[in-house]
């Protein structure tokens, strides 16, 4: 696996491919990877000609008092794993590169409505701040595909509409979440947990099943339900931020009818905030 950490880098190794007639494959992360980054590596290596990566903690989408310092850093592992899983390139700049007129000097991009309920509402400027680097990546890999995980999901409908109404000529792929043989979705931030709350921590996953089983059921009372959801993750000893059930595509209240739907929460545990989600697709 090549690695670079200078945009011309970049584009000198793919200009190349691409005029090759070639398909790029694109996996964009912060790092600290786990299988589930190695699922979308995977999925590119089966799909594309040539997968690339990026390994970059975005300082954009952290807000003042969240974890970006102690994000956890493992550049060396996380270039070994991707080599292992049959990367070709990895692109890890540093900040300089990626914003060399600073973070207040950042021309951004400004995403729709879709970033400013559930997680946007908890991370003020999270959306905007992921939406800009990822713009940014894109016109640095301009990849063919890119593969982002469902674990994100509120994420990968941001990224969706960006590339939709700023005319990005590529695909978007989202890969099934991977989970822990108890349930709980994979993510850096899982090793924030104490022991004790990696225990009690897939009360989130179960606490969204139970839900989905109920609409499935053909429950409709949504705000009763996700108060009883947030009661059962305080039950189990961590602060609910928010449960949700909304529209799988628009995020909103689903309206009476719909029937793709997608059930979101996410809870605080001491020093992490965990989130996760499920599909539900449910009757008249
Ligand atoms: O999902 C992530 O790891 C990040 O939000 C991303 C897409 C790499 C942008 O920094």
């Amino acid at each position: 696996m090549e690695r670079a950490t200078r945009i011309e880098e970049v584009r000198r190794r793919l200009d190349p491919e691409r005029n090759a007639g070639r398909r790029i494959g694109f996996v964009p992360t912060m790092g600290n990877l786990h299988a589930g980054h190695l699922a979308l590596v995977a999925r590119a290596r089966a799909e594309c000609d040539l997968v690339v990566a990026s390994v970059y903690v975005n300082p954009l989408q952290f807000g003042a008092n969240e974890d970006f310092d102690r994000y956890p850093r493992t550049l060396e592992a996380d270039a070994a794993q991707l080599a292992e899983a049959g990367c070709d390139l990895l692109f890890c700049p540093r900040d300089e590169e990626m914003y060399p007129n600073g973070l207040a000097e950042q021309t951004r991009v400004v995403p729709t409505a879709l970033a400013e309920v559930l997680c946007g509402a908890s991370r003020p400027g999270h959306f905007a701040g992921v939406a800009t680097v990822v713009a940014k990546l894109f016109n640095i890999v301009r990849p063919h595909v890119a593969y982002f995980g469902t674990k994100d999901y509120q994420q990968l409908l941001v990224v969706r509409r960006m590339v939709e109404d700023l005319c990005y000529d590529l695909e978007v792929v989202g890969v099934p979440t991977v989970r822990e043989p108890d349930g709980l979705a994979l993510s850096s931030r899982n090793a924030f947990l104490t022991p004790d709350e990696r225990r009690r921590a897939p009360v989130l996953y179960q606490t969204l099943c139970w839900l989905a089983e109920q609409l499935r059921g053909g429950r409709r009372d949504f705000a009763a339900l996700e108060e009883e959801g947030r009661k059962r993750i305080a039950a189990a000893g961590f602060r609910p931020d928010y449960l949700a059930v909304v529209g799988a595509q628009t995020l909103a209240p689903p309206s009476p009818g719909e029937r793709e739907l997608v059930v979101l929460g996410a809870m605080y545990a001491q020093a992490a905030r965990l989130i996760d989600n499920l599909p539900v697709q449910v009757g008249d």
